[in-house]
């Protein structure tokens, strides 16, 4: 097994061997987590406890999920959005968690990095479940599962990600990983939610879907993050589903096997069609889901095989 990794805290410091790893592994639990009985309980012992300093519907569900299944003691802290703080409060809740001895740290922060900064701090492993704008790396291990049961292989497709690639982490993330597994990709948006520098990451920019979406196997729409923006980036939310929603009529510039994805939360006529969202042929968004649990065991068990037996736990390397 070559997975070498103590934190999971972007798909950026990954080998392709070891997003082959657990890719591997999580393929094995989707299959198993179909099953009535569930008896792999690898984490038994161990702690798990997931710090959600910002919103989380599906993340922190899955991660929970994932945790029981495999036998893990979980807590959920929640973080109000008061107690987010920068700095020294971070660093302290930090400290004040490792002396609680959990195994395994899932954290989501508002600001990109913070994760990075909590990681070395603490001497558990620490799983990225979000950072800002940074990564979200176990949101594109989802992604590429799906994709690789989908179209039977993860090299060598074209992939167009559209949306509000300015404020997304999940398109950081997806970026990387699609681009050490040797795939094109394409970015889709007004040229206000492309990020500067995106030209040289190895990817096409496109500000037209009909263009941009001609001949893709897979298309990763957006949310546009309100939350994220400070000023006006696009004219208005009908005129931006006019240009970049995608809906039947654009989707038809991709090949005809194209799969629609989405990591959700969705804004229905916003960034996607919602007839298009729930066409069983077209998209796969539930398969989405259904993935992040078995990922997220995947990385889990990985990095709990990497824990330092030797050290005592809450003393810091
Ligand atoms: C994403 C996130 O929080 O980064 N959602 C998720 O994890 N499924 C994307 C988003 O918020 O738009």
């Amino acid at each position: 097994m070559t997975f070498r990794q103590k934190h999971l805290l972007g798909i950026e410091p990954l080998h392709p061997d070891e997003i082959r790893s657990i890719l591997d592994l999580a393929d094995k639990y989707a299959d198993q987590n179909r099953l009535p009985v569930q008896n792999e309980k690898v984490l038994a012992g161990l702690t798990q406890v997931n710090m959600f300093f910002e919103n989380s519907t599906r993340t922190l569900a899955s991660f929970e999920l994932a945790g029981k299944r495999l036998g893990a003691t979980v807590m959920n802290m929640a973080m109000q959005a008061s107690s987010i703080k920068k700095g020294e409060t971070l660093v302290d809740t930090a400290l004040t968690l490792n002396a609680m001895h959990p195994d395994l740290l899932v954290v989501r922060h508002p600001h990109s990095g913070a994760v990075n900064l909590l990681a070395e701090k603490v001497n558990c492993a620490v799983l990225n479940a979000g950072d800002g704008r940074h990564e979200h790396p176990t949101q594109a291990l989802l992604d590429a599962l799906t994709i690789r049961r989908e179209k039977g292989r993860l090299h060598r497709l074209s992939v167009a990600i559209c949306g509000d690639i300015a404020h997304s982490r999940v398109a950081r993330s997806n970026i990387h990983l699609l681009g050490k597994m040797e795939n094109r990709i394409r970015l889709i948006a007004p040229p206000t939610l492309i990020p500067a520098g995106a030209a040289n990451w190895g990817v096409e920019v496109f500000d037209d879907m009909a263009e941009g979406l001609k001949g893709v196997d897979v298309v990763m729409m957006l949310r546009l993050q309100k939350e994220r923006m400070d000023g006006a980036f696009i004219p208005s939310t009908r005129e931006y589903y006019h240009r970049f929603g995608l809906d039947a009529a654009k989707l038809a510039h991709a090949k005809d096997d194209a799969i629609v994805m989405h990591p959700g939360p969705m804004n229905r006529g916003v960034e996607i069609d919602g007839t298009l969202a729930d066409d069983i042929h077209r998209s796969v968004i539930q398969e989405q889901v259904e993935m992040g649990v078995a990922v997220r065991m995947a990385a889990m068990e990985l990095l709990a095989r990497n824990l330092q037996v030797d050290q005592p736990k809450g003393v810091m390397a």
